[in-house]
């Protein structure tokens, strides 16, 4: 027997495991950075909506109800500047760490086939390459790839880990080109909603997309704009044909949302109060934090969106998590997310007010 394990990166995180020990011995305890995991609470609507439809007997559907539907396409328009989106322009899916993991399998991708990512990128893509057996490949510019066999690329904008924001002439240019050589663009744009310095456009806004979805595909999800990791629950909006049939696919693998989220996320996605208000917390942490790092000597590139500040102290990237894990502070070494990372460490904006503070104060 193969082991499809084999084909994976070593996870990372494990990596990480000395420097946490040595931050959580901190006599004021850990200030964990590190993961950019939700922490404040699941607001109350969401939580009501999930609770009342508790009495879930019956098999959800892969689509998600009508209700889940109309509130996809209505958000899309809306929030995205979308126009003329049609249920089967939606898809529910049970976290975008799923979809990211398993798309290239789903796509019937493998050995010979090209999967490309941000060289600076979340891990999960080259995962997904992995996963079926088809190659990553890593871009600066996506246009300088070599289109040949390239049947999936990723963008990622705003994003993880730098928090660059791609502006909408470079994501016009970018399409264009995706388009002129039949490569499929699946952007993920799970941070959309928090943008600093940067207005995050879609790519399926009307500007960057013509107002015709062929070929491009958005990954949404609720974890971070309504605190929802635990909940498991985005969506992609995009190519009707790709949807379609990825959704044949997904009914028989049996990937459906659980009843009781699909209703909490009606709610979450009718609500625009608790993402202002979550924006308004990650804002002032984001404030703070910055100026304390700064202060301390670090350099922030990009981070003008996202959950994440980019911080150097012009060194290597475990020299500084080994520095701040003897302040008890967490964070994420660069190279966890590619070579080009290998100078930077990632500050998640993930942490309660009182150990944003704490962290402050042992910069100070
Ligand atoms: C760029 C990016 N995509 C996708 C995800 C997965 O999010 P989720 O599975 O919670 O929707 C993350 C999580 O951190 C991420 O940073």
């Amino acid at each position: 027997m193969s082991a499809v394990s084999s084909r994976l990166p070593v996870f990372p995180w494990d990596r990480l495991e000395p420097y946490k020990a040595r931050a959580v011995a901190h006599a004021d305890g850990i200030v964990d950075l590190s993961v950019g995991t939700p922490v404040d609470s699941v607001p109350a609507l969401i939580q009501q909506a999930l609770v009342e439809a508790a009495d879930s007997p019956g098999y959800p559907t892969v689509w998600g109800t009508v209700p889940l539907r109309n509130a996809l396409t209505g958000w899309v328009e809306h929030r995205l500047g979308a126009v003329d989106v049609a249920p089967t322009n939606v898809l529910p899916v049970v976290g975008s760490k799923e979809l990211v993991a398993w798309l290239p399998t789903q796509l019937g991708l493998g050995p010979g086939d090209r999967v490309g990512y941000p060289q600076l990128a979340y891990p999960t893509y080259e995962v997904g390459a992995r996963l079926c057996g088809a190659t990553p490949v890593v871009y600066d510019d996506p246009t300088e790839l070599d289109p040949t066999d390239l049947k999936l690329l990723w963008l990622n904008s705003p994003s993880n880990p730098s928090g660059r924001v791609l502006a909408k002439d470079e994501l016009t240019r970018i399409v264009a080109w995706a388009r002129e050589h039949g490569v499929l663009i699946f952007s993920d744009e799970c941070y959309l909603e928090l943008g600093w310095e940067a207005e995050p456009v879609s790519v399926l806004h009307p500007d960057v997309c013509g107002g015709g979805y062929e070929g491009l595909v958005a990954v949404h999800s609720l974890s971070k704009r309504s605190n929802l990791a635990g909940y498991r629950a985005a969506f992609i909006a995009g190519d009707a044909a790709v949807l379609g049939e990825l959704l044949q696919i997904r009914k028989h693998g049996g990937m459906m949302i659980p009843a009781p989220v699909q209703a909490a996320m009606i709610a979450a996605l009718g609500d625009d109060t608790h993402v202002t208000e979550q924006r308004a917390r990650y804002a002032a942490r984001r404030a703070v934090l910055r100026t304390a790092l700064e202060g301390h000597g670090f350099r922030i590139e990009h981070s003008e969106a996202s959950l994440y500040l980019w911080a150097t102290r012009d060194e290597p990237c475990w020299g500084t998590v080994a520095h701040l894990a003897e302040l008890g502070i967490l964070v994420a070494p660069g190279d966890f997310y590619g070579t080009a990372g290998e100078r930077f460490v990632r500050v998640a904006l993930t942490a309660t007010d009182e150990r944003v503070e704490a962290a402050v104060k042992r910069l100070g």
